[in-house]
């Protein structure tokens, strides 16, 4: 029987970790958590303060409060009462590797162990987890990550599918939306396409055909607003006309084929970095970033309340 989860530890508090955390005292849990950086705790109840008035826009659960909160002294400890364990440490595979070994040994035997790792693939994670290997896979969420509804769920080739459809259930339950990736491969499936989508920019500022700056308004005030409504495949659906899908690989699937044949393949050297980093000063360089992220922010959540109600969209 899958075990009811009322404690989840959050192991790294960084970024991606103090989303996990704000999202799950927003859903009325226990949250027991870790990390080794000097004045952790302090960050985390920050951050946590910060995220908490979207979070209460978008509705908090009965008994949701950030007292909830507790700060371990070690990764074991945050974890060995804990029903649900969401590492969220840094993108390095060694460590990581080691340190889902700690957790494995830690927690009881029947708790799931999600890594938010970005890129790593579970059954790599899995190497050193001599214990209980089959609760281990990735849950990877997108930034901020109490915000963005997606988490792609990854198992590994020892994880068992109780655990992958357990873990989907319990990130369900958090309002997430949960998408399987059936084959791990190195970035699953949205970094991937986000990879694809930033060697092309990369490259159109390296040829000169585009500023930092043109690609980014380009991308928000076109393809982007459509994005998040609709995804590639419907959006191209939709172009086709009463022809649909078909009728848009027929009459712009040669010219795609063209440019794809096209697409630049970029390294990125100390002096692409450079030029990349210089574009992006120039286009924040009149705005107030604080003010940016808040925006941002408000439109999202705008965003994900208006949707919640129009079943139509994906
Ligand atoms: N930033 C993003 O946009 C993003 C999005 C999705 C997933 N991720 C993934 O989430 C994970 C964390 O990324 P982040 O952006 O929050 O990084 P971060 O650098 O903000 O946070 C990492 C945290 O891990 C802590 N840490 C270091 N050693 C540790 C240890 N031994 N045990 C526990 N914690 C330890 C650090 O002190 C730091 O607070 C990575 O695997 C990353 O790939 C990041």
């Amino acid at each position: 029987m899958t075990r009811r989860i009322e404690t989840v530890a959050i192991v790294g508090t960084g970024v991606i970790g103090a989303g996990w955390a704000a999202l799950c005292l927003a859903r009325g849990l226990d949250v027991s958590a870790y990390d080794p950086a000097p004045y952790a705790e302090r960050r985390l109840r920050v951050a946590i303060d910060a995220a908490w008035p979207a979070l209460t826009r978008l509705g908090l659960a009965d008994g949701a409060s950030r007292d909830r909160l507790a700060f371990a002294s070690s990764a074991a400890d945050a974890v060995e009462q804990a029903d649900f364990v969401q590492e969220s440490g840094p993108e390095n595979p060694e460590l990581k590797q080691s340190l889902l070994a700690e957790l494995d040994a830690a927690a009881l035997a029947d708790v799931p162990i999600a890594s938010s790792s970005s890129g790593l693939m579970p059954s790599q994670l899995q190497e050193m987890t001599d214990q209980h290997p089959e609760r281990i896979l990735v849950g990877h969420p997108f930034n901020p990550a109490h915000l963005i509804p997606l988490v792609e769920v990854v198992p590994g080739k020892l994880t068992t599918p109780s655990v992958t459809h357990s873990t989907s259930a319990f990130y369900f339950s958090l309002g997430k939306r949960p998408v399987l990736v059936r084959h791990e491969v190195p970035g699953h499936i949205t970094n991937r396409l986000q990879a694809a989508l930033w060697q092309e920019a990369y490259s159109l500022v390296a040829r000169g055909v585009a500023t930092v700056a043109d690609i980014d308004a380009a991308i928000t005030n076109g393809p982007g607003l459509r994005w998040a409504l609709l995804g590639p495949f419907a959006n191209q659906h939709l172009s086709g006309g009463a022809g649909g899908l078909a009728h848009t690989l027929e009459h712009l699937g040669p010219p795609a084929q063209e440019w794809m044949a096209d697409l630049g393949r970029v390294h990125l050297t100390p002096a692409l970095v450079d030029l990349l980093v210089a574009g992006m000063g120039a286009e924040l360089r009149c705005t107030d970033e604080t003010a940016l992220v808040a925006q941002r922010d408000e439109l999202l959540i705008h965003l994900i309340l208006q949707k919640r109600g129009l079943t139509a969209l994906p």
